[in-house]
């Protein structure tokens, strides 16, 4: 507005109380005057410009008076005192909340205020002729502050709080933060200025009564004597001064867990009784070191130290309940063993190195095991048997025997029998007394080459004790068929051939089955022939000088033997005719009934040979060869 002319208080209220003898600045009022007039310091006939000249009003909040609180007043110089001005106001609360007198200008508050609900109140004056209402003054727009009093106590608006500390913190260490708000004015006064203090919780915990951080104050605060901590904590308001407002809140303080105890036994010796049956990998017994921490700090390694009882036992930790279980690593023989004493060693299996100077980490205990002695059954000399026979054996033949021995104290004698179900057709038959197997009848490898029985060893004191052992009894071929000449043979021997000249080489042939690994030999006149492999034979001379004229065929006879069960043999004959040869052992000419090989023949000897078959019939051979 053109017309409205803000000055600085100082200066206004210089004016005022020079000019204005209506403006009382004492009391709370509101002043048209002439900016004009009052600047040139001239007359004041003429207004120049017009404008309020205002403070601010206060009214005091929360007020409690039965009459309607003094506001303060708006005035013109305009206004004579003979009520033809009158003032009016509009904006927030007028009317209702304010009230102004039209013909003094006062204004009331009519009910009591509250600051924190509306801190102040924009409205707007006027001043106008009451018979015309024609303004007077241009309209103004002031403000009505309410003032704060100290209504409203600090509050902690996320209270309860809770929080947590390690146990065994050093003093001063932080615990957490609280915080109360004071709904009062911060800018005025001290209605909003909070100091915190401990009403609850000394000496363990203290706050800092600026910043409301709470820090613990006792060194060793140790969780496994005291847990939770209730702490109260208040804000007072005016500074913490007398009269000033508070509010408290609770804080909920946990002491966390750290690993500052050691786990220990319950007892130092712990003693069990064990059946020597126990199963390998069974427990045997569950010792228990409590520790006093929680969670991983409690958590407890065992180990056996190294001695009588490592070898046999292994010790494991129940996740669940930190038990120790003692396992058993290998079988028990009472008969060998009858007790065992082993130390176990505890400790935690996260250590914290800040306490572990505080004393012994680990705690050890006496295990003593006692093995009981458990009737067992007997026990064969050998995992499983083999045993041979050939399929033409006699019913009744003993094959072979099996062992079983009670290894007990009691020595008991043993039983043995072959179980029905691995022998269904009853081949064989076991002497109850010594374990000797024998066939029941004749058994054939074509029908069946390997039978599985299954023999039961029974202790006789005790017959439900029972072991029993896998026999396989192999059925073996045996030798049907003698070795022969692999096919007939007839050589020759020349006139002037010399002493170990090989004559033939020949071999054998045998119809059992498998040929693999048959070995065949050889004999003549009881004399073993060389042997080259272990089918072929060499018949080599033994004398020289064969003479066509004396004998001119020898029948060798040979006898061939083979290795099987039972060995068979057969005599073969090899047809030795004598003939005249070249120099150089080729053939020249032999009998008429001569039937030649062709071993050593020269080609020319050969077709000589040929043609003397083909012209056999001429009887001319022997004069053209
Ligand atoms: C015995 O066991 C062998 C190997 O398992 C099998 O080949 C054979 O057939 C079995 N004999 C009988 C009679 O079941």
């Amino acid at each position: 507005m053109e017309s409205q002319q803000k000055l600085p208080l100082s200066e206004a209220r210089a004016i005022i109380s020079k000019f204005t003898t209506t403006c009382h600045l004492t009391q709370q009022i509101i002043c048209f005057f002439s900016v004009g007039s009052l600047r040139n310091g001239a007359a004041g006939f003429q207004r120049v410009k017009r404008g309020w000249v205002w403070n601010q009003f206060f009214v005091l909040e929360e007020y409690m008076g039965s009459d309607p609180q003094y506001v303060g007043k708006l005035h013109t110089d305009l206004d004579k005192g003979d009520s033809s001005v009158k003032y009016t106001l509009s904006g927030e609360g007028a009317g209702s909340i304010f009230t102004i007198d039209q013909t003094t200008g006062d204004i009331h508050a009519l009910r009591s205020l509250d600051r924190e609900e509306k801190p102040y109140y924009t409205l707007r004056a006027q001043a106008v002729d009451i018979d015309t209402n024609i303004p007077l003054e241009p309209e103004s727009e002031f403000v009505i502050k309410v003032q704060d009093i100290n209504d409203n106590e600090p509050k902690f608006l996320e209270g309860p709080y809770t929080a947590s500390v390690p146990e065994m913190s050093p003093v001063g260490t932080y615990v957490t933060q609280v915080t109360a708000t004071d709904a009062d004015d911060p800018t005025y006064g001290n209605s909003a200025r909070v100091v915190y203090s401990i009403l609850h919780g000394q000496p363990y915990f203290s706050v800092d009564p600026k910043t409301g951080v709470i820090k613990t104050a006792l060194p060793n605060m140790d969780r496994e004597v005291k847990e939770e901590y209730q702490v109260l904590i208040q804000a007072k308001d005016m500074g913490g001064q007398l009269g000033g407002l508070a509010g408290t809140t609770i804080v909920n303080i946990t002491l966390s867990d750290v690993n500052d105890n050691p786990p220990r036994f319950s007892k130092s010796k712990y003693w069990y009784l064990v059946p020597e049956s126990s199963a390998v990998g069974s427990a045997v017994g569950r010792i228990k070191a409590h520790d006093l921490d929680i969670g991983r700090n409690a958590e407890v390694e065992y180990i056996i130290v190294p001695g009588d009882g490592g070898a046999m036992f292994d010790i494991t930790t129940n996740e669940h309940n930190q038990e120790g279980i003692i396992i058993l690593k290998r079988p028990l023989d009472y008969e060998s063993k009858k007790a065992y004493t082993f130390k176990v060693e505890a400790t935690n299996a996260h250590l914290d190195p800040r306490f572990q100077s505080f004393g012994a980490f680990k705690d050890t205990a006496t295990v003593k095991i006692n093995v009981l002695d458990v009737d067992e059954p007997p026990v064969f000399n050998k995992p499983s048997y083999v045993m041979d026979v050939y399929e033409d054996t006699p019913a009744g033949t003993i094959i072979g025997a099996v062992t079983a021995q009670d290894l007990d104290a009691s020595g008991s004698p043993v039983r043995y029998s072959i179980d029905w179900k691995s022998d269904l057709d009853s081949y064989f038959d076991i002497d109850p007394v010594e374990g000797t197997i024998s066939t029941n009848e004749l058994l054939d490898r074509e029908n069946i080459a390997q039978h599985n029985i299954s023999v039961v060893a029974t202790k006789l004191s005790d017959p439900v004790l029972t072991s029993r052992v896998a026999v396989t009894v192999h059925v073996l071929d045996i030798n049907e068929f003698p070795p022969e000449l692999a096919s007939p043979y007839e050589t020759f021997v020349c006139e002037n051939s010399k002493v170990g000249q090989v004559i033939q080489v020949f071999s054998a042939k045998d119809q059992d089955l498998p040929s693999a690994g048959q070995q065949f030999s050889f004999r003549t006149h009881r004399i073993p022939l060389r042997t080259n492999h272990f089918f072929g034979m060499n018949v080599i001379q033994r004398r020289s000088g064969f003479r066509r004229r004396l004998q001119e065929i020898y029948l060798l006879p040979v006898v061939i033997e083979d290795n099987g069960y039972p060995p068979k043999s057969s005599t073969g004959t090899l047809t030795i005719r004598v003939c005249g040869c070249e120099l150089d052992g080729s053939l020249l000419t032999c009998s008429a009934e001569a039937i030649f090989l062709p071993v050593g023949l020269s080609t020319g000897a050969l077709i000589a040979i040929l043609l003397c078959i083909i012209i056999l019939l001429g009887n001319i051979c022997f004069q053209r060869v």
